[in-house]
């Protein structure tokens, strides 16, 4: 309960950057390191579980020339989640990025609504770093996704992830709302 009771003082501080107490400020502080500046919306199971299918998806992911391997899971907001992998063309320009392929599943199957995506990946599977969305994912993220709402969870395993909004990660973007498109 005082758990909860300083949670709450913490979210209310983050607005007013205020701290009643040092436990308060503390608290705040693993938020913010924890968590990402975007804080949490979700709760740790369900964070837990995206990231467990992102690392899933790694069996999955075609990536013969890069040997970077990557793997994502893409939760909608009627809660179907859409896990995805890189895949690689002998071309190479056709490749797409395991963020889109979760994205392009959705939104081939008519969803269009999202509130997360967990991403995972490194060389030959090793997730040593984070493996940040290339810009051209973040691009399809801003067509589909409300960029102060979105949260991108970058992750290397289940106890070791840090959670961005969109806009943090593509400040000042261009989406439909600057062609006055309602989707
Ligand atoms: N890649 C992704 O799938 N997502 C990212 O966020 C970064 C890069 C893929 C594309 C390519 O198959 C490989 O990683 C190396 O760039």
């Amino acid at each position: 309960k005082e758990y909860r009771r300083q949670r709450q003082m913490c979210i209310r501080d983050r607005k007013t950057k205020a701290f009643e107490t040092k436990d308060a400020l503390d608290l705040y502080k693993k938020i913010i390191y924890t968590e990402g500046k975007a804080g949490r919306r979700m709760d740790k199971k369900q964070i837990e579980e995206m990231i467990d299918l992102a690392i899933r998806q790694l069996d999955y992911s075609y990536a013969p020339y890069s040997h970077f391997h990557v793997g994502a899971a893409l939760l909608a907001k009627n809660g179907n989640v859409y896990g995805g992998c890189n895949i690689e063309n002998a071309g190479y320009t056709p490749s797409n990025c395991a963020e889109r392929t979760a994205f392009f599943k959705a939104v081939s199957e008519g969803v269009l609504e999202f509130d997360a995506i967990c991403v995972v990946g490194g060389m030959n599977k090793e997730l040593k770093e984070y493996a940040a969305p290339c810009g051209v994912c973040r691009q399809v993220m801003m067509e589909f996704c409300d960029p102060e709402e979105f949260q991108i969870i970058l992750a290397t395993g289940k106890e070791q992830y840090e959670i961005f909004t969109l806009k943090e990660l593509l400040p000042l973007g261009f989406g439909p709302n600057n062609l006055k498109l309602d989707r």
